[in-house]
């Protein structure tokens, strides 16, 4: 059978529409698609920050806030809000063990902040929703990069990060350490984050974003995807192994990767870290929040041809979602290059934790109560604490859907592992990794296992549909010490304000 990339060589296949009409016809948007070309602008790889200094206390960088102007696609830039005015803000580059410091100044009209996704961090620095920087003020946040090497993310994270994130401000946080290096596997250059959004562009190129009752509750979706901010790019590579690591940053939409027709993409991590073995997939689900890294080898590729990345998951269960163009992006592979890199069959040793384990079972109720998304009937009130786990001591966490929609559920400080799944299963050997996101299927109960060290303190939890965690789906816990709850930094509320709006269900 030809393949894509083949029928690409051939020159066969002139425009794209054909393609998508052919390859998928329920998806293929009315209007938009003759007007949006995929594939013309090349893929941007963020920058890494650059440290204005560095001495024994680790490393010190400096981001601003602010809006920018950036080419999401062909015809006029758009206005953006970024860490230094990009989107992807800049990548931040760390050592595990060695602390990074960054000072961030607000040169916005709105108050924001930086959440370091996945990062095990004291309060102070855990940028949760009420713990922002006003306009024109500067506030500095300590890392301690005492964790695994991984692929973590940084955000806003203010009551409005929905809106702030759709406009750009997320950036990747990338950690890496000695034994991670001695792994060989693709590094420098071939070694590239992939940041996967849908948004939507008006007929001027601008990002739309509304909140109304129906993005309140369904969330909201756009009609294109978006690599590292640019819409359905290409990238060229050379016909060896990369390095990709993949994050779903959608405000709501989850993916379903495939490459080409379901060629091999190799798994071989998680959100928190390295998997224990490699894990090579045809179809690679991500939900909103999570990191998969992922080794393509291009090598099985003539130099001269092309294989696309597609978005599979078109649709969901009862919702109308707007129809969304397939194609993520496309590799172009466009020389030859020798590959001294590896993947080896053990990458690390990840401890299974088995139910045993926890010390006590905590029940989670996820539904829509009264015109918003509630935890076990409650919405977001950073006066209550849910749950005290103590210091040291490891809990099972049930989360019981009781609604139509997914939701994906996210614990700042922690990194969990999936216990049974959707079918009383263990998880598939590229979930039974540490995360810290984990999707629950609509009318599922799901449970995570979590070793609650670090720090003592109160954290959020929150579904990262980010509508739904903004209207209000999030709750907190406190982790309590020798000296008891209360004793350590707690996220301030004294300015809290519910932001929503009254609504009802609409329909
Ligand atoms: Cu990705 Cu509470 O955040
Ligand atoms: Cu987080
Ligand atoms: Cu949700």
């Amino acid at each position: 059978m030809l393949r894509r990339r083949d029928l690409l060589k051939r020159g066969v296949i002139g425009g794209s529409a054909a393609y998508l009409a052919w390859r998928f016809p329920s998806l293929m948007p009315p209007a938009r698609a003759g007007r949006l070309e995929p594939f013309s602008l090349p893929l941007p790889i963020p920058p890494v920050l650059q440290p204005v200094r560095r001495d024994a206390s680790g490393d010190f960088y400096e981001l601003t806030m602010k809006s920018g102007r950036a080419q999401l696609r062909d015809g006029a830039a758009t206005e953006i809000w970024g860490y230094d005015g990009i989107w992807p803000g800049p990548t931040i580059r760390a050592t595990r063990g060695r602390p990074t410091h960054v000072r961030a100044t607000n040169l916005m009209s709105r108050d924001v902040n930086i959440h370091n996704h996945g990062h095990k961090v004291p309060v102070e620095s855990d940028g949760g929703p009420l713990d922002v920087i006003h306009p024109g003020e500067s506030r500095a946040y300590v890392y301690p990069n005492d964790q695994n090497a991984s692929t973590y993310w940084y955000h806003d994270h203010t009551m409005g990060n929905a809106e702030s994130i759709y406009r750009g401000m997320a950036g990747f946080y990338l950690i890496t350490d000695p034994a991670e290096d001695a792994l060989n596997l693709p590094s420098g250059e071939y070694d590239i984050p992939l940041m996967i959004q849908d948004r939507t562009l008006d007929g001027e190129n601008r990002l739309t974003y509304g909140l109304n009752e129906k993005t309140i509750e369904e969330g909201t979706l756009g009609d294109t995807l978006f690599v590292n901010g640019v819409a359905m790019p290409h990238m060229e590579v050379a016909n060896r192994k990369y390095r990709f690591r993949f994050l779903g940053a959608a405000n709501r939409r989850t993916l379903g990767l495939r490459l080409g027709d379901g060629d091999p993409m190799i798994v071989i991590g998680s959100d928190g870290g390295l998997l224990e073995a490699p894990v090579s997939l045809s179809a690679l689900p991500i939900f909103n929040g999570e990191r998969w890294d992922v080794v393509i080898d291009f090598s099985g590729y003539p130099v001269g041809s092309s294989v696309v990345l597609h978005n599979t998951r078109g649709t969901e269960l009862g919702l109308s979602f707007p129809p969304l163009l397939p194609d993520v992006m496309r590799f172009d592979i466009v020389r030859s290059e020798p590959d001294p890199s590896d993947v080896p069959s053990q990458l690390a040793s990840v401890e299974r934790l088995q139910p045993d384990d926890a010390v006590k079972t905590r029940r989670f109720v996820l539904e829509w109560t009264d015109g918003h998304w509630t935890i076990n009937g409650r919405i977001y009130d950073p006066a209550r604490i849910d749950a005290y786990p103590v210091l040291g001591t490891t809990e099972t966490w049930e989360f019981e859907n009781r609604s139509d929609q997914i939701h994906d559920l996210h614990l700042h400080l922690v990194q969990f592992q999936q216990l049974l799944g959707p079918d009383g299963q263990l998880p598939p050997p590229y979930r039974s990794g540490w995360k810290d996101t984990k999707r629950i299927l609509p009318h599922i109960m799901e449970s995570i296992i979590v070793p609650f060290d670090g720090y003592t303190g109160v954290y959020v939890f929150h579904c990262h549909m980010l509508e739904h965690a903004e209207h209000m789906m999030m709750g907190q816990f406190e982790v309590v010490g020798p000296e008891g709850p209360g004793a350590s930094a707690t996220q301030p509320n004294s300015s809290f304000v519910c932001p929503l709006p009254t609504s009802t269900r609409y329909g």
